[in-house]
């Protein structure tokens, strides 16, 4: 089931998601988390941190799996999404940071670090509640548009649009990684609740695309229709085509 949750504009769209999460956290203290890097979240990134100083918000149980991570990028690297993580919310509230996890894009064997990864998520117990935003091309984590929906962790090419796009986040185009690792389709679609966050007109296509056009690899979001629980939460401008 698909329920869509409108903001009138970016700050209040995060808000929004930000509640969500809240209270995914306040009904189970415990929560895995699957989380994801980007533009789109890190106003309810702020939100929660807000919530957190407080005296509202408690992340000592909780546990995070994020989406992705960059193959060749360690953390100590400023565009590493284990960096991003760290800046944006795991050093600003009472997270243990044992307890977070992000595929380690300095493990070389592919085969060995989505393994690792399938199984940590495994070992958990599956993730409660996945948070995503959606690339331009419809790739949610660095699924990128294919021939297949891959199921488990795996080694991906970037595609052009996606490197393009991040190149916004380096010096140049040429520093951006072409690889990846990322959480499969599976690995999502097994998540109990997913949170999709959308924001700017820039994204208004994609939107109608991936919620009501068809189930197709090539637009790998559009697999999120055959999900139980889906809440879309976007401002108006991202909204604006459906
Ligand atoms: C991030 C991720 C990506 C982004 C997507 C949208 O961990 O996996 O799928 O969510 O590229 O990015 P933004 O929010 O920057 O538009």
């Amino acid at each position: 089931m698909l329920r869509i949750l409108k903001g009138n504009d970016y700050g209040d769209m995060s808000r929004i998601a930000a509640n969500v999460i809240f209270a995914q956290i306040t009904m189970k203290p415990d929560s895995v988390l699957g989380l994801a890097t980007g533009s789109t979240p890190i106003g309810a990134y702020e939100q929660l941190i807000k919530y957190y100083e407080k005296g509202n918000l408690d992340f000592s149980h909780v546990t995070s799996v994020n989406l992705d991570e960059y193959r060749g990028l360690d953390e100590a690297s400023d565009q590493s999404y284990r960096y991003f993580m760290n800046k944006h919310l795991f050093e600003h509230v009472n997270i243990n940071m044992e307890e977070t996890n992000v595929p380690d894009g300095k493990e070389p064997d592919a085969a060995k670090e989505c393994l690792r990864y399938d199984n940590l998520i495994e070992n958990l117990g599956g993730i409660d509640l996945q948070l995503l935003g959606l690339g331009n091309n419809g790739h949610i984590g660095f699924n990128e548009p294919g021939q297949v929906f891959e199921k488990g962790t795996h080694c991906v090419d970037l595609a052009e649009s996606t490197i393009e796009a991040n190149s916004r986040f380096f010096n140049s185009i040429d520093e951006v990684p072409t690889q990846a690792y990322t959480m499969g389709i599976g690995n999502i679609m097994s998540a109990g609740k997913i949170l999709i966050v959308v924001s700017g007109e820039g994204k208004a296509d994609i939107v109608k695309k991936a919620f009501f056009g068809p189930i197709t690899p090539q637009v790998p979001a559009s697999i999120l229709q055959l999900h139980k629980d889906v809440i879309l939460v976007g401002d108006e401008a991202a909204l604006s085509k459906i």
